[in-house]
């Protein structure tokens, strides 16, 4: 259960994905403290003249919680990836990934994410080049791909061998092609066949949602872990789930008294990352993801997406938690 990145020890084998607009600081300190074993921020793009957005900023951050400092880099031009591996160091990480996942069509019409799977000579080059500037800047590099452009190009082992010779340290593949975004049914047999292929950790993701379908697939692929993505919205805790399940001692979903303290610990840290204006509008879709299902939720979510202010909005989240005998 330890991955070696580098000089880098990763102990635990359940890892949150890297999800733009939902894996920020904030959430990522969330499901650390919820046993996430490794977690990943939202893509960057590799494009300089984006990285002085305050978005790209915030996406560049790091807290001490951050089990190791990974920033992943989209693009497709090799000099502008280049440049991106030594500016992400100089901002403090300590492992780049790159993003050959994405599936996005903005994305993709400019053959990056993804589509970059479809032109195996091009991955080439652009893996040649990131194996490269990670060595000169001394830092390990890991790849995440899907299996394939569409059913009939499933081409994840021939990139995974390639990123393994270029020096790349881990590979995590997301079990479906691009053709099939984020429903078409999840496949792991292809990620067993990378593992096969390959001598490096391999991390399966797709639709992990409890720890029973983690199990399946740790055994069904042999992969060294699971990476949860919208497992995880609305409920950190399935790291805690899964880690236990996986140890064989199953952990109960947290009762609601547990789950508000870490729906206004996430608050907290949220507000504390980023200005009040934007945390207040950013913070909702966690919200309405906690409350999901929740007795008597949707009138209660109805007022506090109303609320324009960060008191406001806590105000009538604490009312709601006080009607149900939680705080
Ligand atoms: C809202 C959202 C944003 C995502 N952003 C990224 C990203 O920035 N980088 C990336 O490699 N994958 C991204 N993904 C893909 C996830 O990392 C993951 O591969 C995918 O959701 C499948 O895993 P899951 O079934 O556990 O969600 C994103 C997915 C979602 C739903």
């Amino acid at each position: 259960m330890t991955i070696q990145l580098g000089p880098h020890r990763v102990d635990g084998n359940v890892f949150l994905a890297p999800m733009a607009g939902v894996t920020d600081v904030p959430f990522r300190q969330i499901c650390r403290m919820w046993g996430a074993a490794y977690v990943v921020g939202e893509m960057v793009a590799s494009q300089s003249h984006l990285w002085a957005s305050a978005k790209s900023q915030s996406r560049f951050r790091f807290e001490e919680s951050d089990s190791l400092r990974v920033t992943q880099l989209l693009g497709a031009d090799p000099d502008e990836l280049e440049k991106a591996v030594y500016f992400a160091v100089e901002q403090g990480a300590q492992v780049i990934d790159f993003n050959m996942g994405c599936p996005a069509k903005k994305v993709c019409s400019v053959a990056c994410g993804s589509a970059l799977m479809r032109d195996e000579a091009e991955a080439l080059v652009l893996l040649k080049r990131l194996g490269a500037a990670a060595r000169n800047a001394d830092v390990p590099v890991t790849l995440k791909c899907r299996t394939g452009w569409d059913e009939a190009h499933k081409n994840a082992v021939t990139i995974a061998k390639m990123a393994a010779d270029e020096g790349f340290a881990m590979i995590t593949v997301h079990g479906r092609t691009r053709e099939g975004g984020y429903i078409s049914p999840v496949e792991y047999r292809t990620i067993a066949d990378v593992v096969q292929a390959v001598s490096i950790p391999v991390v399966a993701n797709g639709d992990i949602i409890d720890g029973t379908r983690a199990r399946r697939v740790l055994d069904e692929t042999g992969a060294a872990a699971v990476m949860v993505g919208r497992g995880s919205m609305g409920k950190p805790w399935i790291f805690r789930q899964i880690a236990s399940h996986l140890a064989g001692e199953d952990y109960p979903i947290p009762d609601h008294r547990q789950r508000v303290e870490t729906i206004l610990a996430h608050r907290e840290a949220h507000f504390a990352f980023y200005e009040e204006d934007l945390a207040v509008r950013t913070f909702r879709k966690h919200l309405s993801w906690y409350l999901q299902g929740w007795p008597d939720a949707a009138p209660a979510l109805a007022v506090v997406l109303r609320e324009q202010t960060g008191e406001s909005q806590r105000q009538r989240l604490c009312d709601y938690f006080a009607a149900q005998g939680w705080i």
